[in-house]
């Protein structure tokens, strides 16, 4: 089958990777993808928001599915656009609706949905510009630290975390009056800290069943020690050592069952992956989270340990027979590093020529930020490449990276050297 996947980061070359090893893909097209998707694909210049141009891809090119990496499309409805479309309302497409991608589209509506299916997430409030003081008498409520969320997409910066009330109420202002995030943060959501250690949960459902992908856990500030700025993720590491049988079953009873039976009372078109971060606090697991695709650098660890065919599951998701398959994890752990222009996440300059992929024979570079500039693999964003490895547990698996890693060259280029030191002894 005619596939079309959309985006252009390692959690697509990854997404592709697996997919091209599945019989059942006859050609694949990505848009707009990177060099590394390039040399196993077919890349398109296309955005993955261009509803228009896609149709047209489609139809020119016989595509019989859709994948669908980033949320942007989803919550700007690509699901909704081919259904309502005759043309295209036969051809899958692998995402949420426009109201199913509201879970991570608005932090006030994923929430409410926490609030009515009984999934267990911190307290909250939400809050306008017109109730702005009404916001900065409930921070005076709350024990510090103070959380506060913009409602809508702002690129993983919406979250602030102040240690001072009098800052996390001036901030509350910017972003409701001085309309801090633009339009993300018309409302804002002001939530109780809970004091534990993240990880994520990846589902894939077909609106009636679900399988629990492999756990991972992202590292997303800039510096070593999780310091600095936050990024988009540093680096991931499959399976999370503390998520055992105990904490799992909890994860499943508690919230991936009360989510996926939540979408179909509510009525939620949902055939795709739901992303759930989590806060382990003492044991038990709390949502802080929901997004409706999968993790990027999250995937290049998940997708590497699923043995299954991937376009098969993807079938199965489009003909809600997902009960009809078994998944097949591999025991190993995997963990990548995430290789970045010096800068990120703030200004860095792109351009810059990769050299020694090649060399690297025992990991698996997957292209986040990158293109082809006359037969050469050139940086093109902030995070560049991802490294993969394999190990009987994360610590030979992250030595793997960082040995290999030492092979790579570009100017400026950066890496956590502390991926995983949280998790020792
Ligand atoms: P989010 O975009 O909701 O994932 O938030 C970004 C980051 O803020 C998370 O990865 C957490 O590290 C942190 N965070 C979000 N909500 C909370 C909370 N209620 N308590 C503590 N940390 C939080
Ligand atoms: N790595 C976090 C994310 O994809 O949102």
């Amino acid at each position: 089958m005619t596939i079309l996947l959309l985006g252009s980061g390692g959690r697509e070359h990854a997404f592709a990777w697996k997919m091209i090893q599945s019989p059942l893909c006859t050609q694949l097209f990505v848009a707009p993808g990177n060099a590394g998707t390039d040399a196993i694909a077919t890349n398109v210049n296309i955005s993955p928001t261009d509803f228009q141009a896609i149709k047209k891809l489609v139809l020119e090119e016989n595509i019989e599915m859709v994948v669908v990496g980033p949320e942007d499309p989803l919550v700007q409805g690509i699901f909704d656009f081919f259904k309502n479309d005759n043309q295209l309302q036969s051809i899958p497409v692998i995402g949420p609706s426009k109201v199913g991608a509201q879970l991570e589209g608005s932090k006030e509506f994923a929430k409410e949905f926490m609030v009515k299916h009984r999934v267990p997430t911190a307290a909250y409030d939400s809050f306008t510009k017109e109730t702005v003081e009404k916001g900065c008498r409930f921070l005076e409520t709350l024990q510090p630290p103070y959380v506060l969320k913009a409602d809508g997409l702002a690129a993983g910066k919406g979250v602030l975390i102040l240690q001072n009330l009098k800052e996390a109420q001036q901030e509350l202002r910017n972003m409701l009056v001085g309309a801090k995030f633009g339009q993300a943060s018309s409302k804002v959501v002001i939530e109780e800290f809970l004091d534990g250690i993240e990880l994520s949960c990846f589902v894939l459902t077909d609106g009636k069943n679900y399988k629990i992908l492999p756990t991972a856990k992202d590292y997303k500030r800039i510096g070593e020690g999780d310091t600095g700025l936050n990024t988009g993720g540093m680096g991931a590491i499959s399976p999370v050592p503390f998520a055992d049988a105990v904490l799992m079953e909890k994860i499943e009873k508690r919230i991936v069952i009360p989510t996926v039976e939540g979408l179909q009372k509510d009525a939620i078109p949902y055939q795709g992956f739901i992303f759930i971060g989590l806060i382990n606090v003492k044991g038990e697991p709390i949502v802080i989270e929901y997004n409706v695709r999968m993790g990027d650098p999250e995937t290049e660890v998940v997708i590497p340990r699923l043995k299954n065919d991937l376009v098969e599951l993807f079938i199965a998701v489009a003909n809600q027979k997902l009960d009809e398959v078994e998944l097949e994890i591999d025991s190993r752990s995997a963990t990548t590093v995430m290789v970045v222009s010096g800068g990120y996440p703030e200004d860095y300059e792109k351009g810059k020529e990769i050299s020694g992929i090649e060399n690297i024979e025992d990991s698996i570079v997957f292209h986040a930020g990158t293109k082809t500039e006359n037969g050469k693999v050139v940086s093109n964003g902030g995070r560049v490449l991802a490294v993969t490895s394999y190990g009987k547990d994360f610590q030979e698996a992250i030595k793997k990276s960082y040995q290999n890693i030492n092979q790579l060259h570009f100017d400026t280029m950066y890496y956590r050297k502390d991926i995983g030191f949280d998790l020792l002894g």
